[in-house]
């Protein structure tokens, strides 16, 4: 379990999302995580979406974080996974993907729209199912940073036509200031660019 392969990961009593963060010394993650299932949920309400699903994905995504981005690019390379240049570049990318794992391995979770709305939560990707865009665009809206993100009145007022058109909004909001974007963002971004929206 991935978890344990930290000596410095603590390991609560009640094996959930939100305890980790607590016990690992995360108040801000976790508040953010609270912040983001409670938004992923009020877009389930919008979308037709399980919001138990949504809730579940909003806990769950940053719960890797409570790992240190050196040991999640070594985690990565041990354990195969493939990598693109932006995740070698800037290991924390890594932390949607570990989520994932997290969630398996750690959470017993199996349920494949929850799992893989985790691994891309924060570059999104191609052919995005709605619970992956719901997660994406949850994360943006309560992001985890003081005060109201720049881009929310853009955001929200795309949201009110589709899960589409709010990812692309932020997405080129965003594009201009990435150095080297992750090849999920590259995808995804192209994917949307050329849908029908
Ligand atoms: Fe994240
Ligand atoms: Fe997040």
């Amino acid at each position: 379990m991935i978890f344990n392969e930290f000596a410095y990961i603590a390991h609560p009593d009640e094996p959930t999302p939100e305890a980790m963060l607590e016990h690992n010394g995360r108040p801000k993650t976790l508040a953010h995580v609270r912040a983001v299932a409670q938004e992923c949920q009020r877009i389930a309400g919008t979308y037709g979406l399980d919001a138990s699903k949504c809730r579940m994905a909003g806990l769950l995504h940053d719960v890797s974080a409570v790992i240190k981005a050196a040991d999640m690019l070594s985690w990565a390379q041990q354990n195969g996974l493939p990598l693109c240049e932006a995740e070698e570049r800037y290991p924390f990318l890594l932390h949607q993907r570990l989520s994932a794992v997290a969630a398996q391995q750690a959470f017993g979770v199996a349920d494949e729209d929850v799992l893989s709305a985790v691994a891309c939560h924060t570059t999104l990707k191609a052919h995005a199912s709605p619970y992956d865009m719901a997660l994406f665009l949850a994360d943006k809206i309560a992001w985890d940073q003081p005060g109201e993100p720049p881009y929310l009145e853009q955001v929200l007022q795309a949201l009110d036509q589709s899960l589409e058109k709010a990812c692309l909004v932020y997405m080129e909001y965003a594009a201009g200031s990435l150095l080297c974007p992750h090849d999920s963002w590259v995808q995804a971004l192209d994917w949307l660019k050329h849908k029908t929206l």
